[in-house]
């Protein structure tokens, strides 16, 4: 059977509820999944891969700002899918977000995604381990770095899940749940409905004592959770520079991606997978290494900025230095300031010129 055959027949969930806490200020106004990254929101290009395995409906559970992902993609046409939505009044958890978008399954098979992680996956291998398993539940496994920031996953040497430690201090292995599971269609409505659940620390740990037959799926492929900002700009950038792939990329990547009505001046240098959105302007002698730019932005001449996000309609002034930091919606970074490692500009702050720096003149 071919990865699409095994795609037909399945429903994808995608979880967006989630309140985006580690971005802020970022997610004040915007959710996580519809942040601008490599020129689309995230989420389009998780909803691209979707439609790439040959899956056609999807339902997102939504709560924090619900209304802002129908006004984006509303029926999903434009994208040759079909998109539903399901609102959670009060957040609900994982578990709670699944069990809420049950009415709309239409397959026996569902594929949930976590919302804010990026991917290389090849989604027809999972539901084909899913299939010739003939699993209950299988998990999506990755190795990473740090595992206590994670769900820790270890699995027998035919695949079979052992246990799940949802961000445990020491973790057995560094295998870890990638956060996207194939679920079979029955174990979504067992989970209890109308209450706060979450998936990791009560249904996996309850299904895993029942016996059921959970498998973890593992393999090498590119995967990041967006969740700070430190990853969210390397996800990005691996997106530009087609480290991560994205169809909606296919063709386009490179040192930097500049939006067609971006204007950029002489001498201006845009490198580690930057990307420059709609209307910024941005000065002679810039130098931008590994940044997001969203819409909107004035970038004065001489400003050199690295691994940072600057969020719509925000100001840098002429030859200020940012490294590593969130410059918030509208704020104004004055000239010749010097920002640096993890400071968070909250939405429409203004620092002074020479206000803040690290040098000891102004
Ligand atoms: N609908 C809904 N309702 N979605 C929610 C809710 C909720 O109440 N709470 C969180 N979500 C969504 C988030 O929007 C996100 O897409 C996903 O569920 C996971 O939430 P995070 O807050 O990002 O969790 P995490 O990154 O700390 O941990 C999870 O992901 C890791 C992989 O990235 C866990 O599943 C870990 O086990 C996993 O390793
Ligand atoms: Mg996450």
């Amino acid at each position: 059977m071919t990865s699409s055959e095994n795609s037909v027949n399945v429903d994808a969930v995608i979880l967006v509820g989630g309140k985006g806490t580690r971005l802020r200020p970022l997610t004040v106004n915007t959710p996580k999944p519809m942040l601008p990254t490599a020129g689309y929101p995230f989420l389009s290009h998780l909803l691209a891969r979707i439609q790439a395995a040959g899956i056609k409906h999807v339902v997102l559970g939504t709560s924090f700002k619900a209304e802002v992902f129908e006004a984006y993609f509303g029926d999903g046409s434009e994208m040759g899918l079909e998109i539903e939505y399901v609102v959670e009044d009060k957040p609900l958890g994982t578990g709670g977000g699944i069990r809420n978008v049950y009415e709309k399954l239409r397959h026996d098979t569902a594929i949930v995604f976590n919302g804010d992680v990026l991917s290389g996956a090849d989604l027809g291998q999972i539901l084909e381990t899913h299939r010739t398993k003939e699993a209950d539940l299988t998990m999506h496994l990755v190795r990473v770095e740090n595992p206590r920031a994670f769900g820790c996953v270890p699995t027998d040497a035919d695949g079979r899940v052992n246990a799940f430690l949802e961000k445990t201090e020491d973790p057995p292995t560094d295998q870890i749940n990638a956060g996207c599971y194939v679920f079979n269609k029955q174990l979504i409505a067992d989970i209890p409905a109308g209450r706060v659940v979450s998936v990791e620390r009560e249904t996996f740990p309850q299904l895993l004592a029942e016996g059921k037959r959970v498998f973890g799926h593992v393999d090498t492929s590119y995967w990041r959770d967006m969740g700070t900002p430190d990853d969210f700009v390397r996800g990005s950038a691996d997106l530009v520079r087609g480290i991560a792939y994205s169809p909606l990329l296919e063709g386009k990547t490179g040192e930097a991606l500049i939006d067609a009505s971006a204007g950029v001046r002489d001498g201006v240098i845009l490198v580690g997978g930057t990307v420059v959105g709609r209307g910024t302007e941005i000065g002679a002698g810039c130098r931008l290494d590994n940044t997001v730019v969203f819409d909107g932005v004035t970038i004065e001449p001489g400003a050199s900025i690295e691994n940072s996000i600057i969020s719509s309609g925000a100001r840098i002034g002429a030859n200020a230095r940012v490294s590593g930091c969130v410059i918030g919606e509208g704020a104004h970074v004055g000239a010749r300031c010097e920002l640096n490692a993890g400071m968070r500009v909250f939405p429409g702050v203004v620092i002074p010129d020479g206000g803040i720096r690290f040098s000891s003149d102004q």
